[in-house]
């Protein structure tokens, strides 16, 4: 199988992007590529403007930053896609959730744990935050070249749920799971508030100029086979249906970290996304025999061959193409580049995928 699932069309027609041609079902003349967190702490040009913006926050909400931020990975590795520089608890944020940046902590967020804290929030997205996101898209849109694919994104309402119940990253999303149990009236409010503010985030940043966007959901694998419908496909489904409602043509990738084999064909075919996103331990032959025919695949390189170098980063890398030529396949790694990770790793990779 080829991977293409549209029909056949003149090449001269396929979009100059690679990364686009994969997300309908062509396979480019080599192989897209780019890295969740390819703007961040492993980048000099990063640690500086992050050290000149003093908090995190400006970084994502200064325009002119965002941009900058977002084009240095393209300048200096020169990526198939650009993904915005922001953060997936922007879109609590402008409802009103309450959010902070300590350095080396992660985020605090003002908890949302009962029916009357959500009752607190905004149902509409702050404009005076969520315009200065899409105008760095605009600005990034119009510093890249054609065959330059920009992704916009959201996190997927389970994930940024777990944030807002637990008010911080917790190793097992204990907090939020518990709410779905005990108060699924308050949880499942909770996520249809995030679904149509992601939907209409991500409408705007299409809009905006995102030729793709993505949808994370980072903490998807620690739900059970229940809760992974409920909470992860069902809220993706709906999201990637209201965007479709208003931009016909646009290419959606799911990303549901910790996600089985099941799980992924159960999502892809009820969501009907454009590309599933696989971590580290898919089971990438099974998820080709599954869904290649269907959707492009993207991943998954274990972020700590990058980081190991060497032998172990080229082996890795030659069993992952091996395992995806010929598919619609997008180089990626299976989850965000860790920031210890040398640059010359960086570089080393993109030489064995592009073959020279
Ligand atoms: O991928 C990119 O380069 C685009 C920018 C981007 C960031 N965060 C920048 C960021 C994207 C797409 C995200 C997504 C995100 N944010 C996710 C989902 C993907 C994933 O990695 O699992 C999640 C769960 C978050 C929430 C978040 N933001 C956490 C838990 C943290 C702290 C821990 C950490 O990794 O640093 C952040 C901060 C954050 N977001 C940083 C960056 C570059 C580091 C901030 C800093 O400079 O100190």
């Amino acid at each position: 199988m080829n991977g293409r699932w549209t029909e056949p069309v003149d090449p001269k027609s396929l979009p100059e992007s690679r990364l686009l041609q994969a997300l309908s079902g062509h396979v480019p003349d080599r192989t897209p590529i780019w890295m969740m967190r390819q703007a961040g702490r492993y980048l000099p040009e990063y640690r500086e403007l992050r050290a000149r913006a003093g908090d995190f926050l400006t970084l994502c909400y200064t325009p002119d930053y965002a941009a900058e931020v977002t084009l240095q990975p393209i300048r200096r590795f020169g990526f198939d896609a650009a993904i915005l520089f922001s953060d997936i608890l922007v879109v609590p944020h402008a409802l009103g959730c309450g959010l902070a940046f300590e350095a080396g902590e992660g985020p605090r967020l003002e908890t949302i744990t009962s029916s009357s804290d959500l009752a607190r929030l905004s149902s509409r997205l702050d404009p005076e935050k969520i315009d200065r996101v899409y105008e760095a898209v605009a600005k990034v849109r119009t510093g890249l070249p054609a065959e330059t694919a920009l992704l916009g994104f959201c996190g997927a309402p389970w994930t940024v749920a777990t944030y807002m119940v637990a008010g911080r990253g917790t190793d097992d999303q204990m907090p939020a799971r518990l709410a779905a149990l005990n108060d699924p009236v308050f949880f499942g409010a909770l996520i249809d508030r995030l679904v149509e503010a992601s939907s209409l985030y991500l409408i705007g940043q299409l809009r905006a100029g995102a030729d793709a966007v993505q949808i994370f959901d980072t903490w998807s694998g620690v739900l059970d086979p229940e809760g992974f419908r409920r909470w992860t496909i069902g809220p993706i489904a709906r999201i990637v249906r209201a965007v479709r409602a208003s931009v016909p043509q646009a290419r959606i990738i799911a990303f549901p970290k910790g996600a089985t084999l099941s799980g992924l064909i159960e999502l892809a075919t009820t969501a009907g996304v454009d590309a599933v996103g696989l971590d580290w331990t898919a089971d990438r032959r099974g998820v080709r025999a599954a869904l290649g025919g269907r959707c492009a695949l993207q991943g998954n390189l274990d972020p700590l061959r990058l980081i190991a170098g060497g032998h172990a980063l080229d082996k890795g890398i030659d069993a992952l193409m091996e395992d995806f030529r010929g598919a619609a396949h997008i180089f990626n790694l299976g989850h965000g580049i860790r920031p210890e990770t040398p640059i010359a790793h960086v570089e080393q990779m993109l030489r064995r995928v592009r073959g020279f």
